[in-house]
């Protein structure tokens, strides 16, 4: 009996090596890895010569089907995978949301409901939490067993989704016990909202004071408290989308003092700045998220963060909104703009044009950032994350020559903008398998929805 699918020709990259070798698969997991590998009766045969054979990526902040600001993110997890496919990404790891007064479980329930039968490619949860009584901390223990590895917390959005620092604290001290991963967006949520309030008293009220009241000190400040409410807590904490070099340093001095402390950021952040709130009219509106774009002297500090691992993982927080209808709602007033921009697609190629092509970093540096560390963090690996007999054979065929030009002309996203128009890349996925069955071959999606199985995690253990 053959092999179900043998890659021939490709150079195979993981996160610490290259060399030419063939991939086969059976039954979605990666059976044999070599050369020449024997070819008769495989049922299918995929030449990568001249490509790379990376693992698949795994992108470990999304928001698909999201209620958010009064309306629900673009993307559901049929169009929201088949995007992420398109740009390499075989994992996501998206976020289920307790509101006040319900259990974790109401949560956990209801995203499963939104991925099943959606999804083209895997998904994993974490829950966010936005209200914690006893008996809610007590529940996430069960959410662990149940392969929810980890909680987001807020310390921004008071009212919405913001907890106070005892609460975050008793959470970081369950993790501390149960081996779950608290993720934090870090920023102080009261302040900003004084600097929000004064804003709109003086009748600032375009896109770009959304930028403007959310100053990067506030970043650093809620940064530095969740290192020290988790190092009180004897836990580890991962800081999600970072944005600015000030947070950058308090990652970096709790790591340097040997504490395990992680932290993502995203592409928007190194690609983008505070300088795209000069788009005319109410374009700026496409660039609202949070924490907001920054000076462009911060991008060049991001990318020397992940090249010396005060950073570890490049994530998206894909979070669309359309412009018309959805971003409008906040034409009068930018508190009312949805907070939130695409990405999921295009995380592999500009990870990879501005870190190996531009030569920043190692493809190895490239495949941990996208791939493997994401999947260590997470409970993943050795399942996903890696090119490893046993593993699942969720595999991207990259050119690292092939060129392209982003636009929402020809993105996968269902939404009307792009916030990466124009920006041209070098480096794009060419074959995309998820456990072993293709799901994109060139333009072409031949995936099929409700293929995406859910994947339960293990806990965290040190990295
Ligand atoms: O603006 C953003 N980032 N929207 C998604 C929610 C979050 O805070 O990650
Ligand atoms: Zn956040
Ligand atoms: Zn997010």
């Amino acid at each position: 009996m053959g092999f179900d699918t043998i890659i021939v020709n490709g150079r195979v990259a993981t996160a610490t090596d290259i060399y030419t070798s063939d991939v086969a698969i059976s039954d979605g997991k990666i059976s044999a890895l070599g050369q020449s590998l024997p070819r008769d009766n495989a049922g299918k045969i995929i030449d990568a010569a001249g490509k790379y054979v990376i693992p698949g990526g795994i992108d470990v902040h999304t928001h698909l089907d999201m209620p958010f600001g009064g309306t629900t993110s673009a993307d559901d997890f049929e169009t929201g995978t088949r995007a992420a496919a398109f740009g390499g990404t075989t994992t996501l790891i998206d976020f289920a949301i307790q509101y006040k007064g319900q259990t974790l479980r109401t949560a956990f329930d209801t995203w499963m409901q939104k991925a099943s039968g959606k999804a083209v490619c895997d998904y994993a949860f974490h829950c966010i939490m936005t209200d914690l009584g006893d008996a809610q901390l007590a529940e996430m223990n069960a959410l662990v067993r149940e392969g929810v590895t980890s909680f987001k917390m807020f310390m921004a959005y008071p009212g919405v989704f913001m907890l106070d620092d005892a609460s975050i604290f008793k959470a970081l001290r369950m993790t501390g016990k149960n081996g779950g991963l608290v993720c934090m967006h870090a920023e102080n949520g009261g302040a900003i909202d004084v600097l929000v309030q004064q804003a709109l008293a003086e009748g600032k009220k375009a896109p770009k004071y959304h930028a403007l009241t959310r100053p990067t000190t506030a970043e650093a400040e809620a940064t530095s408290r969740a290192i020290a409410l988790a190092e009180m807590a004897g836990a580890p904490v991962y800081i999600v989308h970072l944005s600015c070099n000030d947070a950058l340093e308090k990652v970096r001095e709790a790591r340097d003092r040997g504490l395990p402390v992680y932290a993502e950021t995203c592409p928007q952040y190194l690609y983008l700045s505070i300088e795209n709130f000069d788009a005319p009219g109410f374009e700026g509106a496409k660039y609202v998220f949070t924490p907001p774009l920054r000076e462009k002297w911060h991008q060049e500090k991001l990318w020397n963060g992940l090249k010396r691992d005060h950073l570890q993982v490049v994530s998206t927080d894909h979070c669309p909104f359309c412009f018309k209808e959805q971003k409008e709602l906040g034409r009068d007033d930018f508190t009312k703009i949805p907070n939130g921009g695409p990405g999921v697609e295009h995380r592999l190629s500009l990870i990879y044009s501005g870190g190996v092509a531009q030569g920043r970093f190692s493809v190895n540096r490239f495949v941990q950032l996208v791939s493997t560390a994401p999947a260590k963090l997470f409970g993943l690996y050795p399942r996903k994350g890696t090119i490893a007999v046993g593993s699942d054979a969720d595999l991207v065929i990259f050119d690292p020559d092939r060129k392209h030009t982003i636009s929402a002309t020809t993105h996968h996203m269902r939404v009307d903008y792009s916030m990466f128009e124009g920006i041209p890349v070098t480096g794009m996925p060419d074959v995309v398998l998820s456990r072993g069955r293709v799901v994109v071959e060139g333009d072409k999606f031949v995936g099929r929805a409700g293929a995406g199985e859910f994947i339960k995690r293990s806990t965290y253990s040190q990295q």
